[in-house]
């Protein structure tokens, strides 16, 4: 279902049709991006056909420099592609006006960066009422609304304190909220577990699990942690620019819930699977 927001611009609200729920709520057609570093091509999604249905939680997993950020980014239309189209509601963002791009980024998609991008000067309540100050709401009515968010990734006690000041597990929670204050159809979160020790990657892993269902939530996560992954709807490995179902993943990566340090050096050729 197509609603309103104030600025006049028709956005895709959480409200996403039951017409919608038979297809994909997000897809992309033969997806490429290439950067040039110099005079090298580097070429991180070489045709990517993807497709997630509504509700579904999706884990990209991957060596490091697979482009893993790259395809989130593109998704989440924080970039543009070289060629190929990303299709959200059956709709390409290639077609989309300037307002509604601003709409999809700030209303539809609910990001949680790789390195979460805080504010370490304002306090925890102050980031997370941050979209909702971009889009002109009032910063009493905005810190009220973060505090609620705050108490439901379990910082309630923590709203007033200095982000920077927050362990990095606390900080993720507070990236989390911001990413889901403006109540988003998708959640991307880049590596929302990094930096974590296993008992803190744990926590936040069914953070994102209880938020996911409980805001119905269409979710894809870009991990190196294998052993969580597995725990998603699917799992996927993106590897020399190819996204492929995830029966196998790079040896010595199913391991732990830690961040998998041997995921970029196996011995060519040699994999394992994954479940
Ligand atoms: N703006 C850019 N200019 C040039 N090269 C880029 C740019 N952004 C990304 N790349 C390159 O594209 C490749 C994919 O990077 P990306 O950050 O998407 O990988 P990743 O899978 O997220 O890695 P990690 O697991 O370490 O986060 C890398 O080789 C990176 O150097
Ligand atoms: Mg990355």
């Amino acid at each position: 279902m197509l609603k309103q927001a104030n600025t006049g611009v028709a956005v895709y609200g959480s409200g996403l049709g039951a017409a919608s729920s038979a297809s994909a709520v997000l897809r992309t057609e033969r997806l490429r991006k290439f950067f040039y570093s110099g005079s090298q091509q580097i070429v991180p999604l070489d045709g990517i056909d993807f497709s997630i249905d509504r509700g579904e939680m999706v884990a990209i997993v991957g060596p490091s420099g697979a482009g893993k950020s790259t395809f989130l980014h593109l998704l989440a239309a924080l970039d543009t592609p070289t060629s190929g189209a990303v299709y959200f509601a059956g709709k390409s963002l290639h077609s989309f006006a300037e307002l509604e791009l601003a709409e999809y980024r700030n209303r539809v998609v609910g990001f949680v960066w790789q390195r979460h991008h805080l504010l370490p000067d304002f306090t925890a309540a102050e980031n997370v009422a941050m979209p909702l100050l971009v889009r002109g709401q009032a910063l009493s009515q905005a810190l009220r609304v973060a505090a609620d968010w705050l108490g439901e990734v379990g910082l309630g006690e923590r709203a007033g304190q200095r982000a920077g000041s927050l362990s990095g597990g606390e900080q993720q929670r507070v990236a989390i909220a911001r990413a889901l204050v403006n109540q988003p159809v998708l959640l991307l979160a880049d590596e929302p577990t990094g930096d974590l020790d296993e008992r803190s990657a744990e926590g936040i892993f069914e953070l994102i699990e209880r938020l996911h269902r409980s805001h119905h939530l269409t979710s894809i996560l870009a991990t190196h942690n294998f052993s969580l992954a597995r725990r998603t709807d699917r799992v996927l490995v993106l590897e020399l620019g190819k996204l492929a179902p995830g029966a196998e993943v790079p040896a010595g990566a199913a391991v732990h819930a830690g961040r998998a340090e041997s995921s970029g050096v196996r011995a060519p050729g040699e994999r394992v699977n994954l479940v």
